[in-house]
């Protein structure tokens, strides 16, 4: 949450930073500003609303110069305004600070300011440590690397933060603690400054991702220099960014969420590319391999996601529990850590998480680690916070995802998921060798399969027309099909403000039933399969009652076509594999109604796709 961009060296600053706050605009775009320094002045233009209102209400100002920082919004402290935007000034108005996380103790540092005189201008957390940082250096007439670090020591709290100062206009001065930093190396002695690579890599593939407590000293032409906040200095690890431009752009595409979801075909195959290879019978996830065994003998294996990675761990229980005959447990993040969770060394806790960077599921990690349990990682985005701090991982391999919704990243955790349990599987030995194989080259034949889901488009564009103007949705699934209910709600609720509510379709009767009446659409998975019989009846509860039926079901079938308001079919494939598919309609149906219905897709409101804070 909240998107921060730097830049130092010999080009115009403005036009770097602009273009680099679009780029992380999807982590928050409640208000835009940035800081310039040119001709000894330094000067801040913010705006409430996107980088679109900064760029035109700053259109007209002095945005010349050589260096400068900018951050795009998502509130926490202090409402989204022209005035609680960042950049914030120092008193004097000689330094400025933007900054991504939460000073948790900024109240007291603020009440300490406060008793000496200062006066504030916005409610935010961030002013009141740039005001900080502006007293130790007026009282302890110390240059603006080491204020921020004794500033840093009063600190509780995460950040990633760039400060600037017209007193020493050659320098930036970053510094992390649980949120992220990417320092990029220009080959002119210029240094790009993000939250994340995207911004960086049209400019250079030479980055530095900071590590927790460290302060990165930037000088214009000058080698990076990086000390812990104990003082200590430390050589700069330069790793090569692997992201490639093409990979940030729309492509053709209205909207970003479209061409992800378009794009899963070709994203579940990076998944396992590489990795599976049903010719040979083979399977296996470099990354974690070494833990496989650990993974099959564990006390308990617990995996802890938030939001759509929640899901896909729903998904990685089914497919444990019954491929590998490995019990598994499923954490929200944010109950797993203040439960005081009993956990040990023969545990092992699986964070499962796009970003990589979600404060919640970050910090459980870090409690299980601090209890001894083993930590695995399945990340999107490489180099994140979690990739690196767990013992072993693997990533998807989706590619940068931007609309704030997950689509893509969703199908290559399940993907990743799936190729751990039929490794796990293979070990020990749980699965006949003609299941084990056949699964495989079911799972291979998956990217072909989504493709023929997507061209159901136009099918999925006229039942949106039907019931873009309802007010409220049920999902139905049942197995392994119940967190594909769930990841349907809430991908209409958040980008259609669609008030939706997922369910296992045997619980319908247990109390969601009463709200169903001829207004409400009720979108169930009914494929071929175990439940099958009985999610037939759950539809005909629902007709009962004059519910309208979506119904997702494999292709060919007859009976549910008889009663339901819609079908839309999906491949034959083993039940196991279903989620990957039945998940396609749905992203498209979101997608479709919120277009209908006006909303910003790619940027639903209150929301921001890298939840840095907790
Ligand atoms: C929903 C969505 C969120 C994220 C959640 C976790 O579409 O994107 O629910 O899934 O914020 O984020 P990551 O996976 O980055 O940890």
């Amino acid at each position: 949450m909240c998107g921060i961009v730097g830049y130092i060296g010999n080009k115009e600053a403005y036009p770097i930073i602009i273009k680099g706050l679009k780029r992380l605009e999807y982590r928050g775009y409640d208000s835009a500003g940035v800081a310039l320094l040119s001709n000894d002045s330094l000067n801040v233009y913010k705006k409430q609303g996107k980088v679109a209102n900064l760029e035109a209400y700053s259109g007209d100002l002095d945005t010349s110069g050589t260096s400068g920082i900018g951050h795009t919004r998502w509130a926490t402290h202090g409402a989204p305004n022209d005035t609680n935007a960042h950049p914030h000034y120092s008193e004097s108005e000689s330094i400025a600070v933007i900054h991504n996380g939460i000073i948790e103790n900024y109240d007291a540092i603020r009440k300490q300011l406060l008793s000496k005189g200062y006066t504030f201008r916005s409610d935010t957390d961030t002013e009141v440590l740039c005001y900080l940082i502006e007293d130790i250096q007026k009282n302890a007439g110390t240059k603006l690397g080491e204020s921020v670090r004794l500033a840093l020591q009063q600190v509780v709290g995460a950040y990633a933060l760039v400060v600037i100062s017209k007193k020493e206009p050659n320098k930036l001065i970053a510094a992390r603690k649980s949120s992220p930093l990417v320092v990029g190396i220009g080959d002119e002695g210029d240094f790009y400054l993000a939250s994340d690579a995207t911004p960086i890599v049209e400019y250079t593939r030479q980055v530095v991702y900071l590590d927790d407590e460290e302060i990165a000293v930037i000088k214009r032409g000058e080698e990076l220099k990086i000390y812990g906040i104990d003082d200590i200095q430390k050589t700069p690890y330069v790793q090569e960014l692997e992201l490639h431009l093409e990979a940030l752009e729309k492509g053709g595409y209205d909207h970003f969420m479209l061409k992800e979801i378009h794009e899963q075909p070709r994203s579940i195959e990076d998944c396992f590319r590489g990795r599976l290879n049903a010719e040979k019978g083979r399977v296996s996830l470099g990354g974690i391999r070494e833990y496989e065994q650990k993974l099959i003998n564990a006390n308990r294996v617990i995996m802890i996601a938030c939001g759509t990675s929640w899901h896909a761990c729903l998904v990685g229980e089914y497919l444990f529990e019954d491929l590998a005959r490995i019990n598994v447990e499923v954490e929200y993040a944010s109950e797993f850590r203040y439960r005081n969770p009993i956990i040990g060394e023969n545990d092992i806790v699986i964070a499962v998480s796009q970003s990589g960077e979600t404060a919640d599921t970050l910090a459980a990690l870090e409690l299980a680690k601090s209890r001894g349990a083993t930590i695995l990682g399945i990340c999107n985005v490489v180099g994140s916070s979690i990739s690196r701090i767990t013992d072993a991982g693997s990533y998807t391999h989706a590619g940068p995802e931007i609309g704030v919704a997950s689509t893509k990243a969703f199908t290559a955790q399940v993907t990743v998921l799936t190729l751990m349990a039929l490794s796990l599987a293979n070990q020990k030995g749980t699965l006949s060798s003609t299941k084990f194989r056949g699964m495989l080259s079911e799972l291979e034949a998956i990217p072909a399969k989504v493709k023929k889901v997507l061209e159901s488009n136009q099918q999925i564009e006229y039942i949106s027309g039907e019931y873009q103007g309802a007010s409220n949705a049920l999902y139905l699934g049942r197995g392994s099909s119940f967190p594909v209910a769930l990841e349907g709600a809430l991908k209409l609720k958040e980008i259609s403000y669609i008030h939706a509510e997922g369910y296992p379709a045997a619980e319908m009767k247990h109390g969601p039933i009463a709200l169903i009446d001829e207004e409400m659409p009720v979108f169930v998975v009914a494929t071929k399969g175990m439940s099958y019989e009985k999610v037939v009846s759950n539809i005909q509860e629902v007709k009962a009652r004059k519910g309208k039926i979506i119904a997702i079901v494999t292709e060919g079938d007859e009976q549910v076509r008889e009663i339901a308001d819609h079908v839309i079919e999906i491949p034959e494939t083993d039940e196991h594999l279903v989620p990957l598919l039945a998940t396609i309609p749905f992203q498209l149906l979101s997608y479709r109604i919120a277009v209908m219905r006006g909303c910003n897709v790619d940027q639903p409101r209150n929301l921001a796709k890298s939840v840095t804070v907790e």
